[in-house]
């Protein structure tokens, strides 16, 4: 039988440095008043200078390897679309400092959706027998590739990581993860984008325009296409695991905005209180979120063992992806 893909272990981990949506206005044209109704964040977390992105996925990964009681994992994958260089990818970097050399590691860059895709991608690691047990952190710094000027996404964005182990197990076992639902459309990669610093721009020889080089959006088509997206992968997943959408638990949803998360709970007609959020107090962490938002709905009681648990993540490609699993006995570190 094809081993599945089992959790064991969770980790999560925030840069010092809090921005208060007081600490936001005080800077730039906007009020908490408009963050808080506009997207449910009340405050968010970025790296000091000097900080990367490899330094919240070391100690994120650290958590999660003690929370599975075990130093070792055959393979680290890292999500990431703010890797601490162009190249090489960030994980191998991180595997070392972990204290795992030798091991299989690489990145994967599907945005807000990388999480998801990491998953998949671990689980197939497992299943074809290449690995037997796998560290997955999804890790981004947005705060070092946002437009200080924007006040826009710099409500939105906040940095940080969150790290899952991964072992081989049986399918009907809890923590198995099942029912993968993985999808892109890049006709429409325009509407989330860093335009400059890429070969696309590079290869013509002309500098980067004023301002290409950050992090760009077009709020309300994304919002739109989110709430499409992530409801409809949240069917695909429970249809592949044999589950009815109203029998589902707990859904986990990549935390881009408080009204995002009530506008699938209200599509898909399950209640907003089986949403898990924390949102409001980490804004939308890019790959970390959907990590970040389980260890904080496990320390929350939202999370408890033997509950259908559906995640699902959407972001820039675009991209989107959902996954299903019973939620296994364990402590998030
Ligand atoms: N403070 C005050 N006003 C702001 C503001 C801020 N931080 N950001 C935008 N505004 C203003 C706009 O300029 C606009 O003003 P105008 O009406 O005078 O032009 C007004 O608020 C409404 O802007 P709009 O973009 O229509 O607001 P919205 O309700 O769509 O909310 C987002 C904007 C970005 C919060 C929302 O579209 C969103 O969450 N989109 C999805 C983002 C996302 O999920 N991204 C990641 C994908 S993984």
């Amino acid at each position: 039988m094809t081993a599945a893909a089992v959790l064991c272990g969770l980790g999560s981990w925030l840069p010092d440095g809090e921005v208060t949506n007081a600490d936001l206005a005080a800077q730039l044209d906007t009020t908490d008043d408009w963050i808080r109704t506009r997207t449910g964040i009340r405050t968010r977390y970025v790296v000091s200078p000097g900080e990367a992105t490899g330094d919240l996925a070391v100690e994120a990964g650290r958590r999660a390897l003690k929370s599975a009681g075990t130093e070792h994992a055959d393979a680290v994958v890292v999500a990431t679309s703010t890797p601490d260089r162009p190249c090489p990818a960030t994980a191998p970097e991180v595997a070392s400092r972990l204290g795992l050399p030798d091991v299989a590691a690489f990145d994967v860059a599907a945005v807000c959706t990388g999480f998801v895709y990491a998953l998949a991608t671990a689980a197939g690691l497992i299943a074809t027998g290449a690995a037997g047990s796998v560290l997955v952190i999804g890790a981004d710094t947005f705060s070092t590739i946002l437009d200080p000027a924007d006040r826009t996404t710099r409500a939105i964005f906040g940095d940080g990581a969150g790290a899952v182990v991964l072992r081989a197990g049986e399918p009907g076992e809890a923590g198995a993860i099942g029912g993968l639902a993985l999808g892109s459309d890049g006709s429409r990669s325009e509407l989330i984008e860093v335009p400059a610093g890429g070969s696309r721009q590079r290869s013509t020889g002309r500098p980067a325009a004023p301002g290409e080089e950050y992090f760009a959006m077009q709020g309300r088509p994304v919002f739109a296409e989110a709430v499409r997206r992530m409801s409809e992968s949240v069917e695909a997943t429970a249809a592949r695991l044999g589950w009815r959408v109203e029998d589902v638990d707990r859904v986990v949803l990549h935390q881009a905005n408080a009204r995002i998360l009530a506008a699938v709970a209200a599509r898909l007609g399950i209640p907003a209180e089986r949403f898990v959020a924390n949102i409001d107090r980490v804004g939308n962490t890019v790959a970390a979120s959907v990590p970040l938002a389980l260890g904080d709905g496990v320390a929350d009681g939202e999370l408890r063992p033997g509950q259908q648990v559906v995640l699902a993540g959407f972001g820039g490609g675009l991209t989107w992806g959902s996954a299903g699993l019973v939620w296994p006995e364990l402590t998030p570190a």
